[in-house]
């Protein structure tokens, strides 16, 4: 190798106050232009960029090497920060600039396949194909930068708390969180195969058992689920656990948390404490059991303002125990053309709607796609439940209630999107509690734990367990901003007897509970505090607070759609020997 000009400095970093100063750069030519005698170049590292300037007091040989300079070509430079004559205020260093006395070419470079420029509309897939170019742009190494504070800021947090990091296997017997496992094929033991955790759950459950009393970790989960923005099947996790707790004891110490990330992230001041909303209040009033409080549009029951209908749509849903509900947007309904709604009564059968209702109000007139069924006094019977006033919209919908919720919880924030009223500056935190403890399979129709099973039941619900095990609810909360599922938790079942009868319930079998669970309920035998914890998204988290729209801009090697990696060509073949070796045959396809 040539040369090393050893760094004195950082490219992002220079100002104005630097004028004068001799200084040795390094990084990358974002743009280079030859102008005859005097040549442009834009310098990147991972701080930003500055403008060098090669000019005839340069040596011939030397200003040839900076006319040859392409993009992504490394260098070093040497030479004075002055002033620029014309300034760039679109720049962060734009004040200045640095005239070159000497340069070296550590390395060469293609054509890149991807502009590095962060504004670039390329295809996701080629950005993940070239990650190590796309990680170049400066908004990825902000992500990067800001991922890494906030692993920080939590880990001092934690640090202060009393919690003691421990790390947890990664090769484990399944752990029920409600996806499928990735499984591990053991050469050792022929046949038998580990699971990649899901979460660290039974372990963190363990450390209590231990006597750990206050752990915490940034784990690594597998997932094998369906993605999207918001999921990859591998993640990390603020996990967190801690001993002789209540759910108040829980949540206090997680908003101080909070408080203190919002502050020394974003320099944003949370109000404490955190709202605090049953689940059965956030599904009436938003739909969601992840509410976005940054808009109104709550829903609003009309089952007993339509009832006695002809409408058939609501009477049948009324006489079939389902739910007539609305929203209302105010103050919109001229935003919103015919088409408009058709387009929305589409994309709401994809929760399950069979159709909308809609209803304008106007100057002197109340328009709605049910005129034929509605008088104008029971249509503004109607509005009244929502205070509707002129120019609002209101879109119903008739089904049972868990189409119903699912549909106006999509609508309300899909419309205050259109609306432009997602801002993602405003942040809006706040508790879920109380949920269900169970819900029902939309497939199998079976019970299974809405947490997991690990989650305790209400004390005051106990009794209903084994009767009306629907009814009962959980001390189990989520943490939710803008509308997104960061984090959730628990207190835990410590009492193996209870702990039995919730297997029991879920239709496990005492053997079926010995072999996968045995090994946590003889933990308990031998004397298991009363615990709790939660965890965070680590990925959400700081996609939310970067104002990123997928946890793919906040990973440096994240999965595509199809739970590859464009990069590296993952997952993919391998050797028949390996296969051999682990006693695994593969079945084709066709034959399956
Ligand atoms: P849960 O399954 O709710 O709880 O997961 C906790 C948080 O992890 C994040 N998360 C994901 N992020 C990205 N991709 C995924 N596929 C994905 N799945 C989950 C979410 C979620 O809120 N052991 C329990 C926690 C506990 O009870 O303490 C658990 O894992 O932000
Ligand atoms: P129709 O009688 O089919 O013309 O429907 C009258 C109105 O009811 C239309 O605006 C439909 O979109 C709407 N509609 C149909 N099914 C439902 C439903 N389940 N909930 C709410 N509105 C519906």
């Amino acid at each position: 190798m040539g040369k090393l000009f050893r760094r004195t400095a950082m490219c992002g970093e220079l100002s104005i106050k630097n004028a004068g100063e001799k200084v040795v750069l390094n990084g990358w030519v974002a743009k280079q232009r030859s102008l005859g005698s005097l040549i442009f170049l834009d310098l990147r590292d991972k701080s930003g960029i500055v403008q060098i300037v090669f000019d005839d007091t340069l040596k011939e040989e030397l200003f040839k090497l900076a006319e040859s300079l392409r993009s992504e070509y490394v260098i070093g430079v040497s030479g004075a920060v002055r002033e620029r004559s014309s300034k760039n205020p679109d720049m962060a260093t734009g004040d200045i600039e640095v005239l070159a006395d000497n340069l070296v070419l550590y390395s060469k470079a293609d054509t890149p396949p991807i502009y590095v420029k962060d504004d670039d509309n390329v295809d996701e897939n080629l950005r993940l194909k070239y990650r190590y170019l796309d990680l170049r742009k400066l908004r990825m190494q902000h992500n990067l930068k800001f991922r890494h504070k906030v692993t920080k800021i939590t880990r001092d947090f934690f640090d202060e708390n009393g919690f003691t990091e421990i790390e947890t296997p990664m090769l484990i017997k399944s752990t029920p969180e409600g996806a499928r496992d990735y499984l591990v094929p053991s050469r050792v033991n022929r046949g038998q195969f580990y699971a990649l955790p899901q979460s660290p759950q039974l372990f963190k459950q363990l450390l209590m058992a231990s006597g750990c009393d206050r752990y915490m970790q940034i784990a690594k989960c597998f997932r094998d689920e369906d993605l999207r923005a918001d999921r990859q099947p591998e993640f990390t996790q603020i996990d967190l656990e801690m001993s002789f707790v209540e759910v108040d004891d829980v949540l206090t110490i997680q908003e101080e948390y909070l408080k203190r990330l919002f502050k020394e992230t974003l320099d944003v001041d949370i109000e404490l404490p955190l709202m605090r909303l049953p689940y059965d209040e956030a599904m009436e009033r938003f739909g969601s059991d992840k509410p976005d409080l940054r808009f109104g549009f709550e829903l609003k029951k009309l089952n007993d303002v339509v009832a006695g209908t002809e409408f058939k749509v609501f009477a049948d849903a009324l006489a079939s125990g389902g739910d007539v509900r609305g929203i209302c947007i105010d103050n919109a309904s001229d935003k919103f053309s015919r088409k408009d709604i058709d387009k929305l009564t589409e994309q709401a059968k994809h929760y399950g709607a069979k159709g909308l209702v809609w209803i304008r109000f106007e100057k002197d007139e109340i328009r709605s796609s049910v005129n034929k069924f509605f008088s104008q006094e029971e249509l503004r019977k109607i509005g009244d439940v929502f205070g509707a006033c002129e120019n609002d919209l209101v879109l119903i919908a008739a089904d049972r209630a868990k189409v119903v919720f699912d549909t106006l919880g999509f609508l309300r924030r899909h419309i205050a999107g259109i609306l432009g009223l997602l801002d993602d500056r405003d942040f809006k935190l706040l508790w879920v509690t109380d949920f269900p403890m169970f819900e029902k399979d939309d497939e199998t129709g079976e019970l299974k734990a809405m947490h997991h099973p690990f989650t305790h039941p209400k004390n005051e619900d106990l009794h209903l367990l084994d009767t009306e095990p629907e009814k009962v609810k959980a001390d189990a909360y989520d943490i939710v901003l803008n509308g997104v599922e960061m984090g959730g938790g628990s207190i835990r079942i410590h009492e193996s007897d209870l702990q039995q009868r919730m297997f029991r319930v879920l239709g496990l079998t005492d053997e079926e509970c010995q072999e996968k669970f045995g090994f946590l309920l003889d933990a308990f035998k031998y004397g298991v505090p009363p615990h709790g914890g939660i965890a965070y998204g680590l990925d959400r988290m700081v996609m939310l607070l970067a104002g990123e729209n997928s946890i793919r801009e906040v990973m440096a090697f994240p999965k595509n759609q199809n739970a590859q990696c464009p990069l590296s060509g993952a997952p993919g073949y391998v050797e028949k020997e390996q296969l051999d070796e682990l006693g695994i045959e593969l079945i084709p396809e066709e034959e399956q």
